[in-house]
């Protein structure tokens, strides 16, 4: 297992501090190892130069056959982000004590990245026989990540929530009941409350110290 690299701490301090001046200048390395799911926002509004250029910048991902297969929902409205809190379990994170805010309803945005399989069988022809794999599945999930690291890098902070209440999240966003466009999660984006940051801390010295190292996850050659 990695141990936990202190001199980094110091590293993500300074990134905590920096979230206010805007852009920060984490390299793709850095990015990397620093962003965390994160469990409290601010409720102010982040610039839409800002929020247009993270959907632009997850626009670049690879996709299966440049299919594209992939959609943002933008929820800005508030009485949507309520609805959507209450898809994601948003209760459920206070009761049991992993956020000290409705982190999901404050933050000013929720993108819902969604795979489309319509697009990519637009091109292939129907799935159950031409993929192999879910691709649209796949590409959204590039596209997330693309979209959240896009947000750390701009000084914002972003979570990734999957687990979610399917059917109420197809009808508040008035999704079509084929399963042909599929919602990935719910992706909070805002500037990151800093009252929630003994609990970031917390959980960052976990993940950076359960995750596993290279002798674990790489097979050279064969299985
Ligand atoms: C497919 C997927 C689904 C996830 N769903 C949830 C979720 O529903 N709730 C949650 O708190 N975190 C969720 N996560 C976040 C992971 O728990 C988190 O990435 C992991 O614990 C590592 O922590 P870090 O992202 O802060 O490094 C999900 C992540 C992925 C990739």
């Amino acid at each position: 297992m990695e141990g936990f690299n202190f001199s980094r701490s110091k590293h993500v301090k300074n990134w905590t501090q920096r979230v206010e001046l805007g852009p920060s200048r984490l390299n793709l390395s850095e990015l990397l190892r620093n962003r965390r799911n994160v469990y409290g926002f601010q409720s102010r509004a982040i610039p839409d130069k800002s929020l247009l250029r993270i959907l632009e910048d997850a626009r670049h991902v690879p996709s299966a056959g440049f299919t594209q297969d992939f959609d943002f929902i933008v929820v800005k409205d508030p009485t949507i982000r309520r609805e959507l809190a209450t898809a994601g379990h948003q209760s459920d994170y206070l009761l049991e004590g992993l956020a000290k805010s409705a982190f999901i309803s404050m933050a000013p945005v929720i993108v819902v990245p969604c795979g489309n399989k319509k697009r990519f069988e637009a091109k292939y022809g129907r799935a159950e026989e031409n993929a192999r794999l879910p691709w649209w599945l796949i590409d959204a999930g590039f596209a997330s990540f693309a979209l959240i690291l896009s947000a750390f890098e701009h000084g914002l902070a972003a979570s990734f929530l999957g687990v979610l209440d399917d059917e109420k999240v197809l009808q508040i966003l008035s999704l079509p009941m084929d399963s042909s466009i599929i919602p990935l999660a719910l992706v909070p984006i805002g500037y990151k409350d800093p009252g929630e940051e003994v609990l970031w801390t917390q959980r960052s010295r976990k993940t950076v110290r359960s995750r596993r190292g290279l002798d674990d996850l790489v097979h050279w050659n064969a299985w």
